[in-house]
């Protein structure tokens, strides 16, 4: 492929995804197709000559777009949002366009110098002490890794290095290995599975304690444990407390949970993935009260702050037990910078390092702070929306509200709620999952997509409606609301989606 074709592919390209996110809105939110549908559309050898370009972009509609979940449509409202916006689009592609590898600070210097200066705005952004960013006097600073549960996983090796370094300087007989045999973590049973894994993948026993009833981790529990632990002889070296969690998003206190881990001295690492970008919001950051405890904090500005994956915001107060964790030289790898900016390889798993901060960077300055905030908004707001739909149904019942996300039931058998969620899922036309509250099933329903508004809203609440009056057999005793502009959206989803299915039995 020369320059001049280069230039019509990527241009085409752009025009495609443009009209993807013009006709979203009508397309079905989930595929229609069944596992193994791609095997009858391609050949199973690669093309022994080059195709033209023109030949593979007309094949995304054949073969790529009937097998695509659309988590930027205003109807996807399962887990939490994915982050696509254009800036960050346009960030990602010029990223590749430059195809560096930055395993290094002089193997792309802007890649080092625009992620050191990009973590220090952000991290101002949402109010983090000033200990934690890299502008600091002291060894504290940012980063930006793959995902949170990369995240998790290296504040446990960091937090393990700094146990192992305490303890053979306190004068202990234990040797190193007996140490790490040791070594216990501790979250709530609330947590994301990727904390648990973070404590399978370090060999190191994570508990995952149990909650109250709104989701959250107590102090007493977590002394409780502590205490039970050291008396069987082991060694508690590390806390995951969420902001946030994914089920409910409930908040743990970082003001109770602190004080405990800084007297036990324990590493306190702070999972905030999704809320964390509702600090970018002075009315949210109370919540994130007692972070000056926290040895690292992270959160995911590829969920809800509108830059595209991968993009996990990592803070460390002391950065030198993750390099003292993770620090192997080579010849190879000696350069004459040492101590002028961090060797970011030092900070993280992998030894190459994509260029994220450019999109990070775009999405700042081309939404602003208050595009940000706005953002974040509009997305509680109608997550407060949808909250008093489900409330003004006596049939229903609000388990949570927690920033952009409602768990909600039927009233009654759990049973009730499950074919419910069943019957929307059937229908295809909104994406939602099921979770769990205080031990109760629920459906969680999250304000996903930056395009959804408040008609969307509707349209989801009356396909929750129509489901329930199906179950109660009792059709249309509820009335529905009545909104021009959901009913016109769900007569033009009900002919794309007969349209689409044509489509795919003339491909069969
Ligand atoms: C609270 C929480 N932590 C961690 C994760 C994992 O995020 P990632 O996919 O970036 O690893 C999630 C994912 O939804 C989450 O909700």
């Amino acid at each position: 492929m020369d320059i001049g074709e280069f230039r019509e592919f990527g241009k085409a390209a752009v025009d495609y995804i443009a009209d993807y996110f013009e006709t979203i809105r009508n397309r079905p939110v989930l595929p229609e197709i069944k596992p193994g549908y791609m095997e009858d559309l391609i050949p199973a050898e690669a093309p022994l000559e080059g195709e033209s370009w023109k030949e593979v972009l007309e094949d995304l509609d054949r073969v790529i777009m009937p097998g695509i979940t659309h988590w930027q449509s205003p109807n996807f409202h399962a887990f939490y949002p994915t982050a696509c916006s254009f800036p960050g689009i346009v960030g990602e592609m010029l990223s590749a366009g430059f195809g560096c590898m930055g395993l290094s600070w002089i193997a792309s210097p802007a890649y080092t110098e625009l992620e050191v200066l990009t973590m220090n705005w952000l991290g101002k952004l949402i109010g983090l002490p000033e200990e934690f960013l890299n502008c600091s006097q002291g060894p504290g600073g940012g980063v930006i890794q793959g995902s949170a549960s990369e995240v998790t996983f290296i504040a446990l090796l960091a937090a393990k290095e700094k146990k192992v370094t305490d303890l053979k300087a306190q004068g202990t007989s234990l040797t190193e290995a007996e140490i790490k045999g040791k070594l216990i973590a501790y979250s709530s049973d609330q947590s994301n599975s990727s904390v648990e894994k973070a404590g399978l993948l370090g060999s190191m026993p994570m508990r995952l304690l149990p909650t109250d009833e709104s989701g959250v981790l107590r102090a007493t529990v977590l002394a409780n444990a502590i205490k039970e632990d050291r008396e069987k002889g082991l060694i508690p070296c590390y806390v995951v407390a969420n902001l946030g969690t994914t089920p409910t998003c409930a908040f743990d206190s970082l003001e109770e949970l602190g004080p405990i881990c800084q007297k036990e001295e324990l590493w306190l690492h702070v999972d905030a993935a999704y809320a964390g970008t509702a600090f970018v919001c002075p009315e949210y950051r109370y919540l994130n009260n007692g972070v000056e405890y926290a040895d690292s904090f992270n959160f995911n500005p590829h969920k809800w702050m509108l830059v595209n994956f991968d993009c996990s915001a990592m803070w460390v107060k002391n950065a030198k037990y993750l390099v003292e964790a993770f620090n192997v030289e080579r010849i190879y790898l000696k350069d004459q910078h040492k101590g002028m900016a961090p060797e970011y390889r030092h900070w993280q798993i992998s030894l190459g390092r994509r260029f994220r901060a450019l999109k990070l960077w775009f999405v700042l300055r081309i939404y602003g702070v208050e595009g940000i905030q706005k953002h974040v908004r509009h997305q509680i707001a109608l997550a407060k929306y949808f909250e008093e739909l489900v409330s003004g149904d006596d049939r229903f019942e609000v388990c949570s509200s927690s920033m952009g996300l409602i768990c909600f039931k039927l009233k009654g058998d759990d049973t009730l709620s499950e074919k419910l969620l069943e019957n929307v899922g059937k229908r295809k036309m909104i994406f939602c999952i099921a979770g769990h509250h205080n031990h109760k099933f629920c459906i969680r329903f999250a304000v996903c997509s930056r395009l959804t508004e408040r008609k969307d809203v509707i349209f989801a609440w009356n396909e929750f409606k129509e489901a329930a009056d199906e179950i109660f057999e009792v059709k249309n005793q509820t009335p529905k609301i009545i909104d021009e502009v959901s009913e016109k959206k769900m007569n033009e989803m009900r002919i794309s989606t007969r349209s689409e299915t044509m489509c795919q039995e003339k491909t069969k």
